[in-house]
């Protein structure tokens, strides 16, 4: 029927031990042999080591065998090689400009459990009467629920978004002017965001969280002694309208804590818009710091891909 999902990726880094422990104290569960899990979608982060930080592997849940089927003649059409599983659930492929290994996989479609609406007072909107906020008495730490989206950044942005778009079939939801393309493979507004840059890197994976209390939550309590991994944030993207805010693990990649983006079920139709200029990057917030789209080891990244 369709692509559903992405379930996890893998992310090779250079200090394995330093980045797991943060990616512990960001609220996924250690589950052993470098698997990272979330409240709802179970096991969605592999930390490999690898020389330099680098984007390994997606996995993208899909329903049947007849999308295997059908992503491996839109891939063949596009001149790349795809290698179906004998057993017919999975379906290979690597992006030639980032090596990134693309695996589809038959996979059950994720059900969340229904999480109630926070209340907040508004004008003449009395949500919750005689309490105090939720947010300011929750205690216990913050848990994604569930792995949102990967962005990859690449030397070839034209090539790149074909792979996922024209070759797994991933839907464009919205692009960045000439510089950037949010595609999907579920209702989330984007899964994927490929980002034009002068050398391959994984540049951020995304959570989510309940709303937006557990972001703030999440954040001060990251910062609290590591003021330093602070990236950018509190604000709201323009393309998926979700607020955010966004840290820097050990290996320089950064992740971030989302919540209330943009639903695009299957039979929508949705026109994609492309954006310019500061709308590409968010609708309000601080300034982004110019690390965000250039973080600081860019040009220590683009000296070790030469000499590989
Ligand atoms: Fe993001």
């Amino acid at each position: 029927m369709a692509l559903h999902q992405l379930t996890s990726f893998t992310l090779g880094v250079p200090n394995l031990a330093e980045t797991a422990a943060y990616y512990r104290e960001f609220g996924l569960a250690d589950e052993g042999d470098g698997w990272l899990a979330t409240r709802d979608g179970g096991r969605q982060l592999r930390l490999v080591s690898a020389p330099a930080r680098r984007l390994i592997e997606l996995r993208i849940g899909v329903d049947d065998a007849d999308d295997l089927e059908r992503a491996s003649s839109r891939l063949r059409r596009l001149g790349v090689d795809a290698a179906a599983d004998p057993a017919g659930r999975t379906l290979t492929a690597h992006d030639p400009t980032t090596r990134v290994q693309a695996v589809l996989q038959v996979t059950p479609r994720l059900k969340q459990p229904v999480t109630g609406p926070t209340p907040y007072n508004g004008p003449g909107r009395p949500e919750r009467i005689g309490t105090r906020a939720p947010g300011v008495v929750r205690t216990g730490p913050v848990v994604p629920r569930k792995l949102g989206h990967v962005v990859i950044g690449t030397t070839d942005f034209d090539a790149t978004t074909s792979f996922f778009r024209d070759g797994l079939g991933l839907k464009a939801s919205d692009y960045i002017k000439d510089a950037g393309a949010f595609l999907r493979c579920s209702t989330d507004h984007h899964n994927v965001l490929v980002l034009r840059a002068p050398v391959v890197f994984p540049h951020h994976s995304s959570w989510q969280v309940d709303d937006i209390d557990e972001i703030g939550r999440g954040a001060h309590a990251l910062l609290a002694e590591h003021p330093e991994r602070h990236v950018w944030g509190l604000g709201r993207h323009h393309a998926g309208s979700n607020f955010f805010y966004y840290f820097k693990d050990p290996s320089g990649t950064f992740s971030e804590y989302y919540s209330d983006l943009d639903c695009i079920p299957e039979d929508q139709v949705w026109t994609p818009e492309t954006f310019e200029g500061a709308r590409g990057l968010f609708n309000w917030g601080p300034p982004p710091p110019p690390s965000f789209l250039r973080p600081d080891d860019l040009a220590d990244l683009m000296a070790g891909s030469h000499s590989r």
